[in-house]
């Protein structure tokens, strides 16, 4: 085995490269900012356990017109400002042990110079020139918009904030150039843009069109000067994207880890940030004559009543709080866990709380109590030898096998919450066989060989699961580890040990400690959840005039379409698939005359969410969409589909 400079990893031929996007130093990173990058941290963990050399970068994104205006309205320098908030982020991921290779600042010197050598060598290859920059700005975003996208309201159609008007010489990048090179490789690379309808949107925006790029701006100096034009600084998007390969050396006297790791394997962003990196980005590294990313995944929010967690909406959740109260590794699974890996969800502390009782206390930590208590009582704290197998023994350890195969194959597909049900599947399957296998009536009955390979079989249950956890949890794989008496840890034994039943080697002696997770009292979540449950109970009365109860009683939600076809044989019906917050599912609607699949992907439309299942033409509809129709000649009825005038996040309730 060989290792690093940094003695950090396992040199294998085999290399996986990782980023999270860089973050703004504009405040306090909030749980929505966690989510992100300990979802890449899962990933990057994941792949290190299957033997990868994984480089897994992060940073911050610390130049720009908003930077420069927060540090004003501070009273500081723009640079003594980021440090200050740099050093709370970096402390941020300590905590959430975030195990990043590199951290890298847009205003560090490796990536300065190496940024003005892109720009020089955009430049001479003909695809920068100087003109006249006329149009809108947002400065929160840090996004240029023409006069038709800002429309009559002047706003921002990302994130709906007022667009201020910039008129100065600027530098413009030839994206025009790029379009037809970009639509032919994304067809000939349909998964590069993933999930698929971010792709769809993507590629229905350069067919619209695109409008050469503003790449510098001379109102503000908080940036990277353009090379040959000091005035000007380089726009903060091309000076961050950049940051994927300044951080490996790229235009430096060392591009060693630039060869080893490029292209990146994956760019894992939020969802309004996919269009820079799968348009701006590919296109500067076309122009570069660079190879393109494998993979840049757009990632849904997590958001709270209300919409997207943000501080201008005052309703941002501080994950050092959450950490403190309940521990990384519950905050960690809850992130993972609960929100099915591309789509939005809702966050909320009675959500946390839940998880953590039930999947946490009461699956996993039970399994773990319950299995040492035996242990001690029965076998001293020893492992006992097992012997031959028996009734359950057999589908445990297929549900066992069935896990890491799962779980692999998940995470294979960024899944990451489906990689975690698979491997609950185990932790369900072990508590169950307790409850079958009765290990306590074998003891009273003196069955002693069924009794030790019964143990025995938990115990491997447990070791196998500490190695699986590795990627998701920081403490519980090591505490499982510890508590079953092996030495090493799970991590060390490598993701292949979760894939081998029989490992664990007869006679350790177990050493119980505390529980892992101690239950959470929940009054008022609990009391939430019976307020619901009672309305959702109550049956409606056939009147005319029906009372709000009635009505509360349809529970219309918003939701976001994320793909669409046509029913084969059918005129009318579409099947969509549509995002409900954390959920997916399938609807059917018979608005086909009216709508074509593609201008449906994208939409946010309204559906009554609690409708009872139905088959139309052998496909399931799990709900219906909302729309106004009016009676025409014939076949001719014309139908409007409801959808909501602001971007609100899919799952939002109506009423
Ligand atoms: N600086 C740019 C990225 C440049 S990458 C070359 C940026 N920074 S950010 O700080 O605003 O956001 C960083 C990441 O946090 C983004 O991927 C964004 O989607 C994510 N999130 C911020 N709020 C979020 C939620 N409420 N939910 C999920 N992710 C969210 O954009």
């Amino acid at each position: 085995m060989f290792y690093t400079k940094e003695g950090k990893h396992r040199v294998t031929a085999k290399t996986f490269y990782l980023t999270t996007p860089i973050y703004y130093p504009s405040d306090k990173l909030h749980i929505g900012h966690a989510y992100t990058t300990v979802a890449a941290d899962a990933l990057a963990r994941f792949k290190r356990h299957q033997g990868y050399d994984v480089m897994f970068l992060t940073g911050s994104d610390e130049h720009g017109q908003k930077i420069e205006r927060i540090a004003r309205e501070h009273g500081v320098a723009p640079i003594e400002y980021v440090d200050k908030i740099v050093a709370g982020i970096k402390q941020l991921w300590k905590t959430l042990d975030i195990s990043y290779d590199d951290f890298i600042r847009t205003t560090e010197e490796r990536h300065v110079k190496a940024v003005q050598t892109i720009f020089q060598r955009l430049y001479d290859h003909g695809d920068i020139y100087k003109a006249e920059y006329a149009g809108w700005y947002c400065v929160p975003c840090e996004t240029f918009w023409t006069e038709r996208q800002a429309g009559a309201g002047h706003v921002c159609p990302d994130c709906g904030r007022p667009v201020e008007l910039v008129k100065e010489e600027s530098y413009f990048f030839r994206l025009s150039k790029y379009a037809d090179r970009w639509l032919k490789f994304i067809e000939e690379n349909p998964d590069f843009i993933q999930p698929p309808s971010r792709k769809n949107e993507m590629v229905s925006f350069v067919k619209q069109g695109l409008e050469d790029l503003c790449v510098s701006r001379t109102t503000f100096d908080w940036g990277i000067p353009v090379p040959w034009d000091p005035k000007h600084v380089i726009y903060v998007w091309v000076d961050a994207l950049s940051n994927y390969i300044t951080a490996l050396g790229y235009a430096s006297a060392d591009e060693s880890k630039f060869q080893r790791y490029w292209p990146a394997d994956l760019h894992l962003v939020g969802k309004e940030i996919v269009r820079f990196h799968t348009i701006i980005w590919p296109m500067m590294l076309m122009a570069l004559d660079l190879p393109l990313p494998k993979k840049v995944f757009g990632h849904g929010w997590l958001v709270l009543e209300g919409g997207k967690m943000s501080k201008s909406k005052g309703n941002v959740v501080d994950p050092l709080v959450l950490v403190d109260k309940y521990g990384v590794d519950a905050v960690r699974y809850f992130l993972l866990r609960e929100i099915p890996f591309g789509a939005d969800g809702f966050y909320s502390e009675a959500a946390l709380v839940k998880r953590i009782n039930s999947d946490l206390a009461n699956d996993l930590g039970n399994l773990l109590y319950r299995t040492l208590t035996m242990l001690e009582k029965y076998f001293d704290g020893r492992v006992p030898a097992p012997g031959p197998e028996e009734g359950p023994d057999a589908e445990l350890k297929a549900v066992a096998q069935a896990a890491g195969a799962d779980a692999e194959a998940a995470m294979d597909r960024l899944e990451i919450s489906a990689a975690l049900e698979a491997i609950w599947e185990l932790v369900k399957r072990a508590n169950k066989y307790i409850d079958e296998v009765a290990p306590w009536t074998l003891a009273r009955e003196g069955k002693s060989e069924r009794l030790a390979t019964v143990m025995y079989n938990l115990a491997e249950a447990l070791r196998t699961l500490a190695v699986m956890l590795v990627p998701y949890l920081t403490h519980t794989p090591g505490a499982v580890w510890r508590q079953l008496g092996l030495a090493g840890s799970p991590a060390d034994a490598g993701w292949q040990a979760a894939r081998r039943w029989g490992l664990l080697t007869p006679g350790v002696q177990t050493r119980r400690g505390a529980p892992l997770f101690p239950r959470i009292e929940t009054v008022k979540a609990e009391k939430e959840e019976r307020k619901q449950v009672s309305t959702e109970a109550a049956a409606p009365a056939a009147a005319e005039k029906i009372s709000i109860d009635q009505f509360a009683q349809v529970q219309l939600k918003v939701a976001e379409v994320l793909a669409a076809e046509r029913v084969p044989k059918s005129k009318k019906l579409i099947r969509l698939e549509i995002a409900l917050g954390g959920e997916r599912r399938q609807i059917l609607a018979g608005i086909g005359r009216s709508y074509t699949p593609e201008e449906l992907v994208g939409k946010k439309i309204v559906v009554v969410a609690n409708l009872k299942p139905a088959k139309l033409m052998g496909y399931e509809s799990n709900g219906m969409l909302l729309a106004a129709s009016i009676p025409g000649e014939g076949e001719e009825e014309s139908i409007s589909v409801l959808t909501v005038d602001r971007d609100i996040a899919s799952g939002a309730r109506i009423r």
